[in-house]
């Protein structure tokens, strides 16, 4: 069997084909070049290929992307439409996000910004404490990563809300879905006083978070982005931190990365910036994940993470 690792970065195409070839021993792993004829049976990647690398791979059985987000990969009119993608799922990314978005919650509700301004002027001042019951937490996208994040929350006492495209029902979970119409996502929104964005960019989520839904969030609510840039329109995000019915915001991805220098959420006093860093693609335990799905593959069996293309996710 033959895997042909067209990573855009040589440095991890090195770092893909070294794990791949680690966990098939018995596989013929190699990485893309113009001169390359060998005709392999996988592929994988993050973006998509030229077309003459399709032209040139016709045997192959599945695409494998080394991310969980795949739109862009969707995007592309090289990838022939028969040929079935799959993502990460989880992988690793899971625990990440979790950490991130209860760390950056933590941070918000326990003050820690005063607090270091406090600490900067040599200020002994303690402030009111925080009562858990003030702070809702809703997560956009219960996929993956959003119940992990869910689970995390609803650990330390939170009460959380989800929402997503089909209804789901967790224990101890709000659950609220798109299938239950416009004046569900009103209810979720009103619910919530931490909003996490975690679902797929797909035509239905681009822009969702525009100035009337972020509107409808409880007074003095958070957002953070660790999603796709276009799920949030930066200048309703803006307009409603500036109104101060916003609080303040964690962004982790943009719609044009990197983040333009003249961007004015980079000097926003209320908003805090990571560089698409939230949950990133631990190479090991992908490998792993997507070596066991070869071998699945191979057996005839059906693996799960398969792309839906009609849903663009
Ligand atoms: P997933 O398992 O496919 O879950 C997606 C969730 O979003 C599902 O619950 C789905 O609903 C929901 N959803 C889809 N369309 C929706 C809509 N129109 N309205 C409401 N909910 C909708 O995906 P995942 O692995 O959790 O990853 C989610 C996203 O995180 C990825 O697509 C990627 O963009 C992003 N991501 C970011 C980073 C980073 O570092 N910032 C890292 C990894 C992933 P159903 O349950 O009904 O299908
Ligand atoms: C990262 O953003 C991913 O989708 O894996």
């Amino acid at each position: 069997m033959r895997i042909i690792v067209a990573h855009h970065n040589p440095a991890s195409c090195e770092r893909w084909r070294n794990a791949l070839a680690h966990e098939l021993p018995d596989a013929e792993v190699f990485i893309w070049n113009d001169a390359e004829t060998r005709k392999a049976d996988y592929a994988i990647a993050w973006a998509a290929p030229s077309q003459e690398f399709f032209a040139r791979q016709p045997r192959l059985k599945a695409f494998f992307s080394t991310g969980a987000g795949v739109e862009k990969l969707l995007a592309s009119s090289n990838l022939p439409v028969a040929l079935p993608v799959i993502r990460l799922e989880d992988a690793g990314m899971g625990a990440q996000m979790a950490t991130y978005c209860v760390g950056t919650a933590l941070n918000w509700i326990r003050q820690r910004d005063e607090y270091a301004k406090q600490q900067q002027a040599k200020r002994w001042q303690p402030l009111p404490g925080e009562d858990m019951a003030d702070w809702p937490v809703g997560i956009f996208g219960l996929g993956v990563l959003g119940r992990q994040v869910a689970e995390a929350f609803a650990a330390l006492g939170f009460s959380v809300n989800g929402y997503s495209r089909s209804i789901h029902s967790f224990p101890g979970m709000r659950c609220f879905a798109e299938s239950g119409g416009a004046g569900d996502f009103s209810a979720f929104l009103a619910a919530t006083r931490i909003l996490v964005i975690l679902a797929p960019l797909t035509p239905q989520t681009r822009d969702r978070f525009d100035r009337s839904a972020l509107a409808q969030l409880v007074p003095n609510s958070y957002v953070i982005n660790v999603a796709r840039g276009e799920l949030l329109v930066d200048d309703a995000l803006l307009a409603l931190l500036d109104s101060g019915h916003l609080a303040g915001a964690a962004l982790d991805v943009f719609r044009q990365e990197p983040l333009p220098p003249d961007h004015r959420f980079w000097t926003h006093p209320a908003i805090r910036i990571t560089p698409h860093v939230s949950a990133i693609t631990v190479i090991g335990p992908s490998a792993h994940q997507v070596a066991a799905k070869i071998r699945s593959l191979e057996q005839g069996a059906a693996v799960s993470g398969v792309v839906d293309r009609s849903r663009g996710y």
